[in-house]
């Protein structure tokens, strides 16, 4: 790849840095509702190469998005948003920047092989791999906490999309052999080892989905209207002994509350499966709360469900469900130890001739 930034901007020594996808093992639309999550790094990773420039013009291009590499560029403090995958980049420095951040401009290469618009986080893992290249090659003093922080509020504030902080702070803190237990609304963590017995199983449908797209932002203003009418200031503070008080929600704000309130709890219930090792139990709240997704959040779509019930007939699979914020994306599963290559390609198969689609196996890496 160096080779590649020198042909595009001329000799130097770059900086490399990089930052992987995510895969959420359970706890989906609870981190904006200051709850729980549960997600891993998976293997796929976005890479950033950068040098320094003497100026305040940075130059980017991406290896991902199209055949032929495009070199865009901007200035420092004249960010302009609509301008696709360079407003993850332009988003970053601008959040940095105001943030009290001080570098120059630079050059940057970047290349992954995090699907873009599969559930697992590509845009978090360019915002983290950039900052990270940016913390390098100017010696910022930013944590990896910060760094997450960061990543989200370029997407708040810049991209439009109003994403909790679980991709960030997966993106900057997760790695591939344990799950981050996180609590969104303090941002403490514990590290949970995964199942040694399991296989983890990530299958990306081929169906895209967009979050700056609507309804994501939809889903997060009815949680919002949901808590003020229930006089809590997130949906966390309420646990399904109170479940009786969402009654007197209208729908679907009642139904978007019974999703926010039984995940949180399903997630709780799966860190405390994994430390007893308990993969059945662990696999029926994966099922449990695809179910919640699909039928009380309603952010499932039919080919996800499909690549569910294959994986509910597999006699190898514990768990699946939908992973991510949805409306596409993909699929996580929990196989029995030794069998998740051949049962994912065996589901996968199903899948495409059952929907036409081109599904992709990501987990286990080949
Ligand atoms: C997207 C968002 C996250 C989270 C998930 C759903 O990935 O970026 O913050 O809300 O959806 O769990």
């Amino acid at each position: 790849m160096t080779q590649e930034f020198q042909a595009l901007f001329g000799p130097g020594e770059p900086v490399a840095a990089d930052a992987p996808g995510r895969v959420n093992l359970i706890g989906e639309h609870t981190d904006y509702n200051g709850g729980f999550v549960l997600p891993t790094a998976i293997p796929q990773r976005t890479r950033v190469l950068l040098a320094p420039r003497p100026d305040d013009t940075v130059r980017a291009a991406s290896t991902s998005i199209a055949t032929e590499i495009s070199v865009e560029h901007y200035r420092l403090g004249a960010e302009t948003s609509g301008r696709g995958w360079l407003d993850y980049v332009q988003g970053v420095t601008q959040v940095a920047r105001a943030a009290g951040f001080s570098f120059a401009g630079f050059d940057a290469l970047i290349s992954s092989d995090v699907p873009i618009g599969s559930g697992l986080s590509s845009s978090a893992a360019l915002e983290v791999a950039l900052l990270r290249a940016l913390r390098s090659a100017f010696g910022l003093a930013i944590d990896d906490v910060q760094i997450a922080r960061l990543g989200q509020r370029a997407e708040n504030q810049f991209v439009g999309a109003q994403c909790g902080i679980m991709d960030q702070m997966a993106a900057s803190l997760a790695d591939e052999h344990t799950a981050l237990f996180l609590d969104a609304r303090t941002l403490d963590y514990q590290r949970v080892s995964l199942p040694v017995d399991a296989d983890l199983v990530v299958i990306n449908s081929g169906v895209a989905h967009d979050h700056a797209a609507g309804d994501y932002n939809i889903r997060r203003a009815e949680c919002e209207r949901a808590s003020r009418t229930l006089g809590v200031s997130q949906l966390r503070d309420l646990d399904s002994a109170e479940l009786r008080r969402l009654d007197v929600l209208p729908e679907p704000l009642r139904r978007r509350a019974r999703h926010v309130v039984s995940e949180n709890e399903r997630v709780l219930a799966a860190v405390q499966a994994i430390r007893r090792n308990d993969l059945p139990q662990l696999g029926r709240l994966f099922y449990d709360s695809h179910q919640s997704m699909r039928d009380d959040y309603e952010v499932s779509v039919k080919e996800i469900d499909l690549i569910v019930e294959l994986a509910r007939a597999d006699t190898e699979i514990y768990g699946a469900r939908l992973t991510g914020g949805g409306f596409g994306g993909s699929v996580v599963m929990l196989a029995h130890a030794g069998t998740g290559s051949k049962a994912a390609r065996r589901i996968a198969r199903a899948y495409a001739d059952r929907s036409g689609r081109s599904p992709t196996v990501l987990v286990p890496a080949v």
